[in-house]
């Protein structure tokens, strides 16, 4: 029999071999995708390939300043990369913005300026949330860029080269709001402002036009059987899965060659086709390759391109779990990992949008909420599956209870002089604790270390299945079951001149601290400030937080605990501050005082 060692690395050679192989064929590419992914799926042990991963977020229209659905897009993408670096991977991390097509071109007119000029102030104003929201990109494309430019023009002429793009001519409705085709089924009968008549897309609610043009198209009805083949040989491939459906469905109904170029004259502002001046390529042709150019595309990108992982919010699947998959197959290279699909946030149930003035503004509510307290916030109620609705009463509450009481109050309990006069990581008592009943410690309290100590693997499914939300309540659930066994104990009632029951009341202590330790470990991809503060109040080093230092109370087993005895940090601020609602609470005075009592 084979050890498994050498299976691995015998799987490592031939996905190594698969990666490195250039491919003629769509079929060829294809195969290449599910045998790689079998061979990983029959590993037991990880290559050293696959210690990397890539991660990107759509890049975003600069048509209009950023708000709240986009900063949810790159909190979910910025979660899973920080997580990924706990685990030891090698992670990038792209985003940037799409700043090509008529939408754009038409804000830049409107706005009175050059397009690039338009282009860089609005990129400016995304890069300057993401920066104060602290989303730790590796990468901000812009799809201006020469890199970009040279990566499209080489992407078209591959396609080209294999006879998948042809010229022809288009004729049917197009919304130039989402930059995309519509068949007459997908079009449905609207009035404007003004109270004219207009046709708008079922699915956007965006006005389109009829459009006739000569034009080039991509061979996607080619595409068909082999996308169908590939989603059926990955079931995983987008998650969650009623996005998986979705996609199955569309792909089970007729699938036409899409337009992939529209005619300069009336698109300047985009990339010329290559060897046709009179033609401007398709902007979402252009803008999928992002996620190619930052992988090094057309150079050596396979380290990145082969791990990679997208997010998208649902009115963007299509193009990325139909049209992406299908130009890459076409261009022999492999398909994205995962495609991880969320929902909306809305607002009084309907989407955001300008016209309707319910705009959220992420920026002046990640002051009034702190960075960390927004992020929080939009992965804890952000559901992937469905839309979910915003008020900013949901966040003062949600903040309040979670971080500011719950979380605050358990570190606030552990490290008060009171309880804690040494300011030290107090002792644990075997016999006061022993790791089977028979001490001081009650049935429930047995209950709650065991849930700690799975937490991590808890955590880890759901951040992995983009889940983020249940992976947070899972860890407030801990944090609540640590505060009970707390206030079950009352340690402030022991009596401190008897030597058991100042062990006693170390252990108490000991044990949350090490609750706290793994919640502040695990947090970190979430709420990386106030988890650096709890840390470091905890006297937990940089390089001792990563998931594999957890080791939960290694006392109880008997084993060293390398915390036990250190000082406290010295930073004895409060980890969250109670936000006050001032607009609710300017509205019901008495009630708000009478809660504060
Ligand atoms: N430029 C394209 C993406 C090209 S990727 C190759 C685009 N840009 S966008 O600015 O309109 O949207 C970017 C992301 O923001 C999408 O994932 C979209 O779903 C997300 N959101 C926009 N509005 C949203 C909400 N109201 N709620 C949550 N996210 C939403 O599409």
């Amino acid at each position: 029999m084979r050890t498994p060692s050498l299976l691995v690395t015998r799987s490592c050679k031939a996905i190594h071999r698969l990666q490195q192989s250039a491919f003629a064929s769509p079929v060829s590419a294809l195969y290449r995708h599910q045998t790689i992914s079998v061979l990983r799926n029959s590993s037991t042990v990880s290559c050293k390939d696959d210690r990397s991963y890539y991660i990107t977020t759509p890049i975003f229209y600069v048509n209009a300043s950023p708000h709240l659905g986009h900063l949810y897009s790159a909190v979910i993408a910025d979660c899973l990369h920080r997580y990924k670096l706990l685990q030891g991977f090698n992670s990038k991390f792209a985003t940037g913005t799409d700043e090509h097509g008529l939408k754009i071109q038409q804000a830049a007119e409107a706005a009175g300026k050059d397009p690039l000029t338009f282009c860089t102030d609005v990129s400016e104003r995304f890069k300057h949330l993401f920066n104060r929201c602290n989303i730790s990109y590796t990468d901000y494309i812009r799809t201006t860029e020469q890199r970009h430019h040279q990566a499209v023009k080489h992407f078209w002429s591959v396609l080209w080269n294999k006879g998948l793009i042809y010229k022809g001519s288009y004729e049917g409705w197009y919304s130039t709001q989402d930059e995309s085709f519509l068949t007459a089924l997908q079009v449905g009968d609207a009035v404007d402002s003004s109270g004219n008549e207009i046709k708008v897309s079922l699915e956007s609610g965006h006005k389109v036009e009829w459009m006739k043009e000569e034009n080039y198209m991509f061979r996607l009805s080619a595409f068909r059987s082999q996308l169908l083949d590939w989603l059926k040989g990955n079931p995983r491939a987008i998650q969650p899965e009623i996005f998986y459906q979705v996609v199955l469905k569309w792909l089970q109904e007729d699938l036409p060659d899409l337009s992939v170029s529209r005619q300069r004259s009336r698109l300047q502002w985009g990339i010329p086709v290559p060897g046709d001046a009179e033609q401007t390529i398709y902007v979402w042709l252009d803008a999928l390759v992002n996620y190619l150019t930052v992988a090094g595309y057309p150079d050596i990108h396979n380290q990145w391109w082969n791990v990679a992982h997208h997010i998208v919010g649902k009115d963007i699947l299509k193009f990325h779990a139909v049209y992406w998959p299908a130009f890459l197959l076409g261009a022999g290279l492999p398909l994205p990992q995962t495609i991880y699909v969320h929902s909306h946030w809305t607002v009084g149930g309907k989407k955001m949008s300008k016209s309707l003035g319910n705009v959220v503004d992420p920026l002046e509510r990640s002051k009034q909420f702190t960075t960390d307290g927004m992020r929080y916030f939009l992965l804890r109620q952000g559901v992937p599956d469905s839309d979910s609705d915003y008020t900013d009463d949901k966040a003062f509450k949600l903040l309040n209870a979670e971080l500011a009481d719950s979380l605050g109050g358990l570190l606030n309990r552990c490290t008060a002089p009171a309880l804690n006069p040494a300011q030290v990581y107090t002792a644990f008592c075997p016999q006061s604790f022993p790791s089977e009943q028979g001490g001081r410690a009650v049935g429930e309290d047995y209950h709650m270390l065991e849930a700690v100590k799975n937490l991590p693997a808890v955590v880890e499914q759901h951040y992995e299945s983009m889940h983020v939300y249940k992976a947070l309540e899972a860890i407030s659930a801990c944090v609540r079951q640590t505060n009970g066994f707390v206030q079950r104990h009352a340690p402030w009632k022991l009596e401190r001149s008897d030597i058991t029951d100042q062990r006693w009341l170390d252990t108490i202590i000991h044990v949350s601290l090490e609750c706290l330790r793994m919640y502040g470990t695990l947090l970190q991809p979430v709420v990386p400030e106030i988890s650096d503060k709890l840390l470091s109040r905890l006297g937990v080093q940089p390089d001792e937080r990563g998931l594999a230092d957890v080791n939960f109370l290694p006392k109880i087993r008997g084993l060293d605990c390398p915390f036990e005895g250190r000082v406290l940090g010295s930073d004895t601020g409060v980890l969250f501050t109670r936000l006050e609602n001032l607009d609710r609470d300017k509205q019901n005075p008495k009630k708000t005082k009478k809660a504060k009592k």
